[in-house]
């Protein structure tokens, strides 16, 4: 739907008839339902994400289809360790091979105990090859949609949420898992998130993602593998802007939020309960 949001600027703007406006905004309802309707299944997204685990288990480059990625991981794991030098449970949703937490427990003194939720067993797999090696806490594998995770209140201090939120849908599903997760954390307990965002303005949209992430793409390797992620993403993903986000994050009852880092279409936020 963010997509849209300023054609109807547009429309009002130019001071078309508010018949114009109500027929496009029923339109363009119907054409985001029609979108959403098209996107992967659960399924389709944990078939790819089983066949594709090692480009997700780089912690030199992490994954190299969004901007900045090790920076991301730094400031997300370094900015985590600042606030909780001791930290004791930590949950990674949609975690896949676990680059998050490896690079948090390498850095901590700790013997956090970890819990991993993803889609796709062969990422678990992975995760807890890694991740075992580097605390002596308890790792909990839950191999599922995390939308759907019974998990206590009140039990984790940090969640870690990377890449993974731009498979939410419609404004209920995000809602949702912003307040199941806001309900996960103890108080004083934060989520950090790094993810692709989309931008307000379509014209924004078209520039940011389209021109500049588009030729940061074919900079990787060439405009085939451009075209190639921007079909995956297409097909896959449905991400939201920063500012929706961190308005639906204070909705549901977190503090304080603060942007990390933004380049293009990605960003990296935090949010306080
Ligand atoms: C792009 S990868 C990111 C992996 C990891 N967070 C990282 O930053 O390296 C997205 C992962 O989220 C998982 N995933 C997607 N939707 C999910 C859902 N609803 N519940 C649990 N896992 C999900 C996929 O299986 C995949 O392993």
């Amino acid at each position: 739907m963010s997509y849209f949001h300023d054609t109807y600027f547009v429309l009002i703007d130019d001071k078309y008839s508010i018949f114009r406006v109500l027929m496009s905004f029923i339109f363009l309802n119907f054409k985001d339902a029609m979108i959403m309707d098209n996107k992967s299944t659960l399924k389709e997204i944990e078939e790819r994400f089983d066949r594709d685990v090692a480009r997700f288990a780089n912690l030199k480059t992490g994954q190299q289809t969004t901007l900045d990625a090790k920076f991301n991981m730094d400031i997300i794991t370094d900015g985590i360790l600042q606030v909780y030098p001791e930290i004791h449970d930590v949950l990674d949703i949609g975690c896949g091979a676990g680059n998050y937490p490896v690079n948090l427990l390498m850095k901590a003194n700790s013997n956090a105990n970890v819990t991993l939720i993803d889609l796709s067993k062969p990422m678990l797999s992975k995760a807890r090859e890694r991740i075992e090696k580097l605390t002596s806490g308890e790792i909990r594998e839950i191999k599922g949609d995390f939308r759907s995770a019974n998990l206590k209140e009140c039990s984790f201090d940090v969640i870690i949420a990377t890449a993974v939120l731009h498979h939410l849908r419609d404004d209920a599903d995000w809602e949702s898992a912003f307040s199941n997760c806001y309900k996960w954390l103890k108080p004083g307990g934060s989520i950090w998130i790094f993810d692709l965002v989309a931008h307000n303005q379509a014209r924004m949209q078209e520039l940011i993602y389209t021109v500049k992430y588009g030729e940061y793409l074919t900079g990787l390797k060439d405009e085939a593998y451009r075209d190639h992620v921007f079909a995956y993403i297409e097909k896959e993903d449905s991400p939201r802007s920063v500012d929706f986000q961190l308005d639906l994050l204070r909705k549901v009852g977190f503090s304080s939020v603060d942007i990390l880092h933004k380049h293009l279409c990605f960003a990296s936020f935090v949010a306080f309960k």
